[in-house]
């Protein structure tokens, strides 16, 4: 459904400086997958997301390089109007901040979707059996998003993607700004919603524990490079790249110190030749300077490390 080769983003940040982004990223969505992309923040998670739909101001971009396919269609190269039938049918994207999403001066009913509907369709009667399914009740449709909780909007959201009838959600950071409770609950809609409607969701967090909770697969980020991908509770239970195993560490959990990574993320604004870990890695050696290959079959990463290497190699 999502494919992507070598996918490279470079902002332009003030005028002569850039950030590079997203490096080389090669990974493959298919159809019904639930993905999970974590990482710490500034890896490059949203990056990648917007990406996929090039939803970027032309002057934030120095530039992209690659190839990106959705549903077989190259994106990079595709014109603004053709991609914004991609963006409305195929792709929804669901954000982090639900207020920000909105026009505030406009009631509900006017920013959800048209949608598309045969003649023997009645309009009226999908958008409320949509409601339903969301959770949502048909009186929203006439307030404006103020009057709306934070849950509420992002139930908004998931209705709009219902309605486009789009087979691809996007949700990144959906419940990083909501009250415990209220994200469970929107978690358990997503959950509900994939399943039922047989949508591929690519679910963007650093909250390690939703991404374990809701997907079947995980890709990991660092410093905007891909360094490991698999199934998810294969990566939980036994991740291979020194930079997982320590981000697994951050999980807090009862009677359990809390090991911090040392050190900083890597400065974005120099493009690196080494393993993009090096600085930080507990495990690093001489070899480590040269740039590692990603390489695996179900599990895949961006490492050295000689361990991994067997492991890989003995599908252990
Ligand atoms: N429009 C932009 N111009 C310049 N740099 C940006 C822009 N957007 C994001 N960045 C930088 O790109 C890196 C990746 O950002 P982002 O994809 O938002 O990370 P994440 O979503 O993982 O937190 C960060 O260092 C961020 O500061
Ligand atoms: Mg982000």
């Amino acid at each position: 459904m999502i494919e992507a080769r070598n996918f490279s983003i470079t902002y332009r940040h003030r005028v002569f400086k850039k950030i590079y982004a997203l490096n080389n990223v090669t990974l493959k969505i298919e159809e019904g997958d639930v993905v999970g992309i974590a990482g710490e923040s500034g890896c490059g998670k949203s990056t990648f997301a917007r990406g996929i739909l090039k939803l970027f101001n032309s002057w934030q971009i120095y530039s992209m390089g690659g190839e990106v396919f959705v549903d077989g269609q190259e994106i990079l190269k595709e014109k603004e109007a053709r991609l914004s039938q991609i963006r409305g049918k195929k792709v929804a994207m669901i954000f982090q901040h639900p207020y920000l999403s909105f026009n505030p001066v406009l009631k509900i009913k006017k920013q959800i979707p048209a949608g598309e509907f045969s003649p023997l369709q009645n309009k009226g009667e999908i958008l409320s059996q949509i409601l339903e399914k969301v959770g949502l009740e048909e009186r929203v449709l006439e307030l404006y998003p103020h009057q709306l909780s934070g849950g509420m909007l992002q139930r908004v959201q998931i209705a709009g993607a219902l309605l486009l009838k789009a087979k691809v959600l996007i949700a990144d950071e959906p419940t990083s700004s909501l009250d415990a409770i209220t994200q469970k609950k929107i978690i358990n809609l997503l959950k509900k919603i994939v399943e039922t409607e047989n949508l591929t969701l690519i679910f963007i967090s650093h909250n390690l524990r939703l991404i374990r909770y809701l997907t079947k697969k995980t890709f990991i980020f660092y410093g905007g490079f891909l360094v490991e991908e698999g199934p998810t509770d294969e990566v939980f239970e036994n991740p291979l790249h020194p930079y997982t195993k320590a981000l697994l560490k951050c999980i807090p959990e009862p009677h359990k110190k809390i090991e911090p990574i040392p050190g900083d993320p890597p400065d974005l604004s120099q493009k690196t030749s080494k393993c993009p870990f090096f600085e930080r890695c507990y495990k690093r050696e001489s070899i480590c300077e040269k740039f590692p290959p990603y390489r695996g079959e179900r599990r895949k990463v961006l490492c050295f490390y000689p361990e991994a290497k067997y492991r890989i190699e003995n599908n252990k």
